[in-house]
Parts: structure tokens; C-alpha cells; sequence
């Protein structure tokens, strides 16, 4: 039985001082003409043509994403969770996380952007390593970092992400042990750990640094887990380790094929429709300017997700999670019967990649190494 999942609601804010070399998401470089007036008018144009779908429910959770949102005012941050609350409504407790840079950190900024109601910062630190910053192509140094996390903390944030990036350029076992001791010392209640992958269509691409071997970055990902686990962070999804309850709230809903709305250049959506019986997904115009201009509505597709490719989409989420999902929330979240996937599971029990007999349809250690294999069961 199909059932309305939590709500949140991602903005996108396409712009970032400068473009990093080994960025392949949708954020253009432009710092001094970003035209901040236009696109909060078009994203509030937005998220009013987007109401229809989410009539009488409520938000559990905001996220600004880039691009870098903190190069936006703290005012306008508050006009969009302002109208967010006034048309859809929040439920206690929203958590509402914003993406800021250490490149473009400010004191009184990060003190508004509290007082506007966000209530968690995802720092982007990538290394606390002059070195690797610049090979990545940021625009920030350690010093920079940290003053950023200490303006966060001093602002009042109390729940906090550190992102930080592994195998870098030149970068041995110990220097990515060292940026995982200082974010850990800086009280963050969250770590998002990211390998450096090269993504088509990024400069990496075209000229591609020199990366540490296969058997390091093995080392790496073993040691880091290890530092993580006895600072009592725990990996609650591939690249998330949080503190006891500090898990995002927003991503979590993501993997748990939760509903959510996306406004802004290029954001995704995805709605559940229990009077039609369907799931859809949305998405909007992907080029700010045309995001800003078009006469009426931004959305560029909108298409129900087939029958035949729910199973696989609620399992690509799902199986991310360390912890997977309760069993029940497949025919809630899907609206199909759990025995529509038996007999494939049995199988992956069987070959020892899926729990057997677990609540909670989750990945063995073996699964989640080769879970593009789980995964191509469900296909
Ligand atoms: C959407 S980005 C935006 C955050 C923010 N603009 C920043 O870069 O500081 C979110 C995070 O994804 C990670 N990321 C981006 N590109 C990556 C790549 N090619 N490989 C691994 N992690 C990446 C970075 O850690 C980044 O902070
Ligand atoms: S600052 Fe973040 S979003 Fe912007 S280009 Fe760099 S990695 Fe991409």
C-alpha cells in the first residue's frame, strides 16, 4: 500500500566563486555578477508552481546545495525558508542545512543564516593541506577552513558537516589520517568522507592528476574507517559517518525513498502521488539563465517512475544505507508487495551479498563491495 513518505526540499544555488577542476555538478564560475535578485524571485516562482504536488503535508527537512549557497545573503536564504514555511509548512524540528564554502566565509554571514533559520552548516574543507587545496584547484587554505568551522561554531551551530575528500593528488596514508584528526577535533557532529573520483566533462578528465595507487587508497579507506569508528563516529551510508542522532536528516530521507521537492536550475524531484498510484520524478531547466527567464513554469520533465524500475530505485537508495531499510518499508514506499522481489532476495541471501533473516533488507560486507552487482539483480 503506497503511503506519503516524509517531504523535504532541496534549492539549488548554481553559482561558486570559481570551478573546481574535478566538479561535475551544476555550478558555473561567477562571482561579482551573480544575479542574486532574479533567480530568488524565479526560485520562489518555482517552489509556488511546485505546491499542487504537496497539499496538506508538512517539511521535514530544507537543503541549499550547490554551487555555493553561502555566496548568497542571509536574506534572501530567509525569504525561501520563509515562503517555504508560510506555503507548505513545517514539522517540529526541521532540519534545514546550508552549503558554505570556506572561500567565502563570513562572520556576520554565518550569524544571519542561523537567525534565518537554518540550523545546520555543511562545511565543503575538502583537506586541511595547503598542498592538496591547491592541487584541487580551491580557492581556500587550512587556515581558512578552520576559521570558517570556528565561524560556524561561534554563529551557534551546533550540528555540523565536515566535507573532506580522500586519495588526492600525491596524497600518502598519513596526510589523509591528519585531515581526518582535525576535522574530528573540530567537534563536528558529522564527517562526510568522499573519495576523489574524475568525472567526465571535469578538467580532471581531460588531464587527469596522478593519484595514489589501488593498494593505498584500500589503506586509506581501512585506516579512515578506523579513525572515524573509534572517535565514535559511525558510517551510517558509503561516504557518511556521523555522531550518536546527528545523521542528515535530508539525505536519510533521500535513501530511504522519502518525497522531495527540488526547485532552482537542474533540481530533481521526487513525489509520491498515492490517488494516482504512482511515483514521479521532476526536474528543471539545468541553465540558470533559462531557469530565470522562462515565461512560466521551469520544469523541463516530469514522468512517473515504471513499475518494472521501482524495485531497482528504491534498492539503489536503500542499499547505500550501512544499515539498509526495515523490510516494510519497501511495499509502503514502492506500493508493491514484498513478494514481488522474493525470490531475488533469497538469492542474494543464498550467495551471501543480502542478510538472511535480518529485519532490514541490508548488504553483507561483501554486498556492499560489489553492490552494481546486488543492484543488477533488481534490473
Ligand atoms: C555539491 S559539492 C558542494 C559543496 C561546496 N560547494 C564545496 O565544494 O565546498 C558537495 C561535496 O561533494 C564532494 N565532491 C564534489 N566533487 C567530487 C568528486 N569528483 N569526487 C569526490 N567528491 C566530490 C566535495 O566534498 C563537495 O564538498
Ligand atoms: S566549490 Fe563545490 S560546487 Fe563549486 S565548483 Fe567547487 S566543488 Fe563544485
Amino acid at each position: 500500500m503506497l503511503e506519503l513518505p516524509p517531504l523535504s526540499l532541496y534549492v539549488h544555488i548554481p553559482w561558486c566563486i570559481k570551478k573546481c577542476p574535478y566538479c561535475d555538478f551544476n555550478s558555473h564560475q561567477g562571482h561579482e555578477n551573480i544575479p542574486e535578485q532574479a533567480y530568488l524571485q524565479a526560485l520562489l516562482k518555482d517552489l509556488n508552481n511546485d505546491l499542487h504536488w504537496v497539499k496538506n503535508r508538512k517539511l521535514h527537512s530544507i537543503f541549499f546545495g550547490g554551487g555555493t549557497p553561502s555566496l548568497f545573503s542571509a536574506q534572501s536564504i530567509e525569504k525561501i525558508i520563509n515562503a517555504a514555511e508560510k506555503h507548505i509548512g513545517f514539522e517540529t524540528n526541521i532540519e534545514i542545512t546550508l552549503e558554505a564554502n570556506p572561500g567565502s566565509a563570513e562572520q556576520q554571514k554565518f550569524a544571519d543564516f542561523y537567525k534565518a533559520g537554518v540550523n545546520r552548516l555543511s562545511i565543503g574543507v575538502q583537506s586541511f593541506n595547503d598542498q592538496q587545496l591547491k592541487s584541487l584547484g580551491r580557492i581556500h587554505n587550512a587556515e581558512h577552513a578552520k576559521k570558517a568551522i570556528e565561524m560556524a561554531q561561534i554563529s551557534g551551530f551546533e550540528r555540523f558537516n565536515i566535507d573532506l575528500m580522500h586519495g588526492l593528488p600525491e596524497q600518502s596514508r598519513e596526510d589523509a589520517m591528519v585531515d581526518l584528526d582535525i576535522a574530528i577535533q573540530t567537534g563536528a557532529t558529522h564527517i562526510s568522507w568522499y573519495q576523489l573520483t574524475i568525472e567526465p566533462n571535469t578538467s580532471f578528465f581531460s588531464r587527469p592528476p596522478i593519484l595514489p595507487e589501488e593498494d593505498q587508497l584500500a589503506d586509506i579507506q581501512d585506516l579512515g574507517m578506523q579513525r572515524l569508528s573509534s572517535a565514535e563516529f559511525s558510517q551510517y551510508e558509503v561516504s557518511a559517518f556521523a555522531k550518536a542522532g546527528e545523521a542528515c536528516r535530508h539525505n536519510l530521507n533521500y535513501w530511504q525513498f522519502g518525497d522531495y521537492l527540488g526547485i532552482g536550475a537542474g533540481a530533481h524531484g521526487k513525489l509520491t502521488i498515492p490517488e494516482n498510484a504512482e511515483i514521479i520524478r521532476t526536474a528543471k531547466t539545468r541553465q540558470p539563465d533559462h531557469f530565470m527567464s522562462r515565461e512560466k513554469t521551469a520544469l523541463a520533465s516530469q514522468k512517473p517512475i515504471n513499475q518494472d524500475q521501482l524495485s531497482l530505485e528504491f534498492m539503489m537508495n536503500a542499499l547505500r544505507l550501512t544499515q539498509g531499510v526495515n523490510k516494510e518499508l519497501y511495499a509502503r514506499r514502492t506500493g508493491l508487495d514484498e513478494s514481488v522481489i522474493a525470490q531475488i532476495i533469497m538469492q542474494l541471501e543464498e550467495d551471501g551479498l543480502i542478510q538472511p533473516q535480518a529485519e532490514n533488507y541490508c548488504t553483507t560486507d561483501t554486498g556492499i563491495r560489489f553492490l552494481d552487482t546486488v543492484l543488477q539483480r533488481f534490473s
